[in-house]
């Protein structure tokens, strides 16, 4: 399995104009997202997922998982914005942790990024992506690895040291800053190359 983590500081957390992801916190840049962890040529990855840590107004954080084998009826990134906006209708009443799903292969949780990354830590080696860390090209992965990146504004340093907690190790895929949609398709490019089934 191959798994995805982007914490997104300002994307909406009620619902938004659909037709304005722009100024709903930038969530045209976690559709992006989602539509370069799940969407190959004519298909879908099936050995892929997302999860998407959405923290701007009005009622964060809300976590939005995407598991590529079980996904239905998704074809683009309208379609992921529509189901966005449905799961943070139907998520309003959620208690924290608390867990609902939306779609076949989409669900939600009252889940903080923090919480995300310390359960995943039990049973995921965490990848954090950052420009100056080592670079992928030197680098094994495992394979129950798990990558975890920031959004235009990258990753606070409060969270950073969080990280270094947990023993997430900083991995490079470039010199040059990239935007997060791309990093998922040169990682993605990385792991096909090596064949590695995650
Ligand atoms: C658009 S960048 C963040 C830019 C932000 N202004 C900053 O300075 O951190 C979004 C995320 O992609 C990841 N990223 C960007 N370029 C990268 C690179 N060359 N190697 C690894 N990860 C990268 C990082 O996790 C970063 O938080």
């Amino acid at each position: 399995m191959k798994e995805f983590i982007l914490r997104s500081l300002k994307a909406k957390t009620s619902p938004f104009d659909i037709n304005d992801l722009k100024n709903a916190g930038r969530l045209d840049l976690v559709c992006n997202c989602i539509t370069n962890a799940l969407f190959i040529a004519g298909d879908l990855r099936r050995d892929a997922k997302i999860h998407v840590v959405l923290e701007g107004p009005n009622n964060p954080p809300k976590t939005i998982s995407f598991d590529g084998n079980k996904l239905k009826g998704i074809e683009d990134e309208k379609s992921i914005a529509i189901k966005i906006n449905e799961a943070l209708i139907k998520s309003s009443g959620l208690t924290l942790n608390e867990e609902l799903d939306i779609n076949p292969g989409i669900s939600i949780a009252k889940k903080s990024f923090e919480q995300l990354v310390k359960d995943k830590s039990k049973s995921n080696q965490l990848i954090y992506l950052h420009k100056e860390g080592k670079d992928i090209r030197k680098t094994h992965l495992e394979e129950n690895s798990i990558f975890i990146f920031g959004d235009y504004i990258g990753m606070p340093r409060k969270t950073e040291k969080l990280l270094d907690r947990l023993k997430a190790q900083r991995i490079s895929l470039s010199p040059i800053m990239l935007f997060s949609s791309q990093c998922i398709a040169i990682v993605h490019n990385e792991l096909d190359r090596r064949s590695i089934k995650l």
